[in-house]
């Protein structure tokens, strides 16, 4: 299988492509699209075929395709973006990309997704069949971008038969990720208990390959995410920093906020996270 992936310079993609690689070595070739060359040198030493392009250009997109079997969505726009930043590329580009695809045959195309689409006020964990409402002050468009993408590229998939598969992730962490760190600015301001679902890359890498590789999941979603969501006191703890004075006194309004069900990607894909906390992911030395 040919695959393209996006985004190969960012957190996720820099450790997710070196992973597939190992696993299509032989099998099949690993494309990337990257905005920068000299950015990807370590992922072009170690096989990818690299190709020099923007998401939000039409003939980059159309180069990116030619002659792929499937694409794996990971690139985003987001972390202090201006809103118009996050809706060209995580959905106009997203999109693009997928109409592509279509066009070029691929026939199989993952579009990498967050949790956050989920929002608030479900309850108890959400899962994948849910009625998405995203939305945060604190991510700007970002978890409506991302939902936007997700429910243009499905109708792609029902009108055009595009092979759909979507991966929410979860906060992901681990492999000196400065992610695990930066999560302090908002945590800090937390109720104590308030949790934050996690996933370490060895395990986002392990689900997007499930949802890849899996026959038969067209137009599925699926939870990518550990078994442990952290409290706001933990993530202080496991950073070796002080908890913040007075946390136990904020009230928590949704105390299920951000919390996903991972059944579905364990019953039909086989996925059983390597680090099922990042506890456990500390004590392995993959922080
Ligand atoms: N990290 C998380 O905790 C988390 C959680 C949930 C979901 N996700 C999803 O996971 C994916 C990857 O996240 P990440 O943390 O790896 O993000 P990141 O570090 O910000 O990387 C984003 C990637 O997208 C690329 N990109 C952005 N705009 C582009 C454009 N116009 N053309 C081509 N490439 C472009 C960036 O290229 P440059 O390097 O050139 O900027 C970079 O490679 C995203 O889809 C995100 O929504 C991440």
């Amino acid at each position: 299988m040919r695959i393209l992936v996006t985004g190969s310079t960012g957190e996720v993609g820099r450790r997710f492509v070196p992973r597939l690689l190992a696993r299509a070595a032989g099998a099949g070739t690993v494309r990337i699209l990257v905005r920068d060359r000299t950015r990807a040198e370590a992922l072009t030493r170690l096989g990818a075929e690299t190709l020099a392009g923007d998401l939000r250009e039409l003939a980059d997109l159309r180069a990116a395709v030619d002659g792929v079997d499937a694409v794996v969505n990971v690139a985003a726009s987001f972390r202090g973006v201006p809103d118009e930043d996050a809706w060209a590329v995580n959905r106009d580009a997203a999109l693009a990309l997928g109409l592509a695809a279509q066009e070029a045959g691929v026939t199989r195309f993952v579009q990498v997704s967050t949790n956050l689409v989920y929002g608030a006020g479900h309850g108890r964990p959400a899962v994948e069949d849910d009625q998405p409402h995203p939305g945060s002050p604190l991510e700007g468009a970002y978890p409506q971008s991302k939902r936007a993408a997700e429910a243009g590229l499905l109708a792609l998939h029902r009108d055009s038969g595009l092979d759909v598969r979507i991966g929410r992730l979860a906060y992901v962490y681990g492999e000196g990720d400065p992610h695990l760190t930066a999560v302090l600015h908002r945590a800090a301001h937390w109720p104590a208990h308030q949790r934050m679902m996690m996933v370490h890359h060895a395990d986002t890498a392990q689900g997007l390959l499930r949802l890849l590789y899996a026959p038969g999941i067209a137009g599925r979603a699926y939870n990518i995410a550990d078994d442990a969501p952290m409290t706001a006191v933990e993530l202080h703890q496991l950073n070796g920093v002080p908890v913040p004075e007075g946390m136990a006194d904020r009230p928590l309004p949704d105390p299920w906020h951000g919390i996903v069900s991972t059944v579905r990607i364990r019953d039909e894909l086989g996925y059983r996270p390597l680090y099922p906390s990042a506890w456990a992911a500390r004590d392995a030395g993959v922080l």
